[in-house]
This record gives C-alpha cells, sequence and structure tokens, in this order.
C-alpha cells in the first residue's frame, strides 16, 4: 500500500475520503483513505490539515508507526523547502537525494535500548533510488518539469535561518533547506519502508533575494500539487 505525506501547502488529495484512526503507542494519527483510479491510498497531512503543528513538534513516530501498521510500504512525501542554490528557483520542484541533519531535539529513533533494542540503520541510500527514478519518468506523463536532485538540509526551526546558516549549508553542500525531513525518513528507514520526497521550492533561502513570505510558500506549492500527486500515483 502506498502512502502520500503532505507537507506545507497539502493538506488534501483525492474525493471520497474516509478518515480513519489509528492508534500507535506513540500516540494517535488521524489519517484519509482517498481512492485515485480505484485504488485506496493513505494520506497524512504532516502539519495537521489546518497546519497547525509545527515542524519541531509533529509526532513523526506516531506518523510512521501508524503508516507501518497499515501495512504501508511506499512513501511519497512533499516538502516546501527554500533554496540556496542559483539553480534551483522559487516554483521549481527537485527530487531530495540525500539529507544533512541540523535538527536539535527531536525523538529520532524508535529504538531506545530495553525492549526495543538498538538499532544503526544504514543511511547510504536513505532516499528510495526506484522511486526516485520513477518520478523522472513518470514527471513527464504530467507536465511536471523537475530541475534535479537536491540535498536537503533539515533545520530544527520554527524559526527561518540566518544568512550566515545559510552561507555555511550551502557551503557544506546543501541545495535546499526545510524543517521536517528528519526524523521522518530516518524512522521510515528504521521500519524499512521506501521513502522518498519531492521539494517544491517556495523561496529563496535568507540572505539570497528578498524577504520570505508564507503566502508565497502556499501560492507556489498550490500551484503543483495536483500534478505531483498524479506522478505518485503513477
Ligand atoms: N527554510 C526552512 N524551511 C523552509 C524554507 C526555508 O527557507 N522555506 C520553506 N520551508
Amino acid at each position: 500500500m502506498k502512502a502520500i505525506i503532505g507537507g506545507t501547502g497539502v493538506y488534501e488529495a483525492g474525493h471520497n475520503n474516509i478518515i480513519k484512526k489509528v492508534n500507535t503507542k506513540y500516540g494517535e494519527v488521524e489519517l484519509d483513505i482517498i481512492n485515485i483510479d480505484g485504488e485506496d491510498i493513505v494520506f497524512v497531512a504532516r502539519h495537521g490539515k489546518e497546519h497547525s503543528i509545527p515542524p519541531h513538534l509533529i509526532n513523526y513516530r506516531a506518523n510512521i508507526m501508524a503508516l507501518k501498521e497499515l501495512g504501508v510500504t511506499h512513501i511519497y512525501s512533499t516538502a516546501a523547502v527554500g533554496s540556496c542554490n542559483e539553480n534551483y528557483a522559487p516554483g521549481d520542484i527537485v527530487v531530495i537525494r540525500d539529507f544533512i541533519d541540523f535538527t536539535k531535539s527531536r525523538p529520532m529513533t524508535f529504538y531506545e535500548g530495553g525492549e526495543e533494542g538498538v538499532k544503526h540503520v544504514d543511511m547510504s541510500d536513505p532516499y528510495c533510488k526506484e522511486m526516485r527514478d520513477k518520478f523522472y519518468s513518470a514527471a513527464k506523463n504530467f507536465n511536471l518539469d523537475i530541475k534535479g536532485d537536491a540535498v536537503y538540509i533539515c533545520t530544527e526551526g520554527p524559526r527561518f535561518e540566518t544568512a550566515s546558516e545559510i552561507k555555511m549549508y550551502k557551503y557544506i553542500g546543501g541545495d535546499v533547506v526545510g524543517m521536517t525531513n528528519v526524523p521522518e525518513v530516518v524512522l521510515a528507514n528504521e521500519l524499512d519502508i521506501n521513502y522518498s520526497c519531492i521539494g517544491i521550492i517556495t523561496n529563496w533561502c535568507t540572505g539570497f533575494k528578498g524577504n520570505i513570505s508564507f503566502h508565497d510558500i502556499e501560492s507556489f506549492v498550490g500551484k503543483n500539487k495536483e500534478n505531483i500527486t498524479k506522478a505518485f500515483i503513477e
């Protein structure tokens, strides 16, 4: 079974949604079962449907565990990101290929020792290669112009970055900056769920050009979200 995790600006997908609540040991998760062309797909709004949960307070473990319990094998996610790569401009779409983690205070693992044991999950390919390749071919059928692969810097948020931080992130190899892919991608890998993420560039990072506005973020995502969903499901 496939799941979509919708990031900022993507709060629903499909029609005739059935709302379902799943109880996990980490908390309750409300999600939708949507039907697209006869296929049942799980949809989770990462920040809640009203965008009421900030990045550092998302219950990532409950979300991923709920998907595992429903039998999800593939997660397709979207993330609104700022760009610190001149080749990726606001409105562009990129495929996330790897991450660098600058989060500080989040529960990071299902394996806390004791009953759960200890696990050091392999991070050589955190974003499923097959799904990444598939995006490029599916994009052609849906008018999605994917600009390329990107390394995602995950910050703790909820504040945006300083100009000096962005300089450093660029220097160490980051292309885009967001606040949610870690620990989401890590937890999916811990449970052997194939994870992929499309980054929607909503702004230049701090210090690049102009100021960041949340309105721009939502409108850029809005323009792309339907075609992205189609490319996920193909
Ligand atoms: N920084 C961090 N997270 C973001 C940004 C940004 O510039 N844009 C959208 N999410």
